[in-house]
């Protein structure tokens, strides 16, 4: 398998009812999850973007989370429609999707 080039991990954390920290489940991650498997596979990225679900990575308040590597670039309350825009910006574009940063108190 190639390395990618962008790695995403979408957060898919979910939390018992009542458990005193949010949780991306709550804020809709399944769907933007999907959406970025749907985009790959609409876009046949395979060979360059990999996809992967994920636990909790901190600011869970904020979420859903949505972390790219090699940059380290972490996105706070994605939804289903910022996805594309994160496809045609970053991952094929290059360039950060700067308006839908995890504010720097949360990832910075
Ligand atoms: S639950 Fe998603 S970042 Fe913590």
């Amino acid at each position: 398998m190639p390395k990618p080039e962008k790695h995403v991990f979408v957060c898919t954390q979910s939390r018992p009812a009542g458990h005193p920290r949010p949780s991306c489940s709550q804020k809709g991650c399944a769907e933007v999850f999907e959406e970025f498997l749907a985009q790959l596979q609409r876009r046949n990225l395979f060979d360059k973007v990999q996809v992967t679900a994920t636990g909790c990575m901190g600011p869970c308040s904020e979420g859903p989370s949505v972390l790219v590597y090699p940059e380290g670039v972490m996105y706070g309350g994605l939804g289903k429609d910022d996805v594309a825009t994160v496809f045609d910006e970053h991952l094929v574009g290059g360039e950060p999707v700067q308006r839908l940063f995890m504010a720097p108190e949360f990832w910075g």
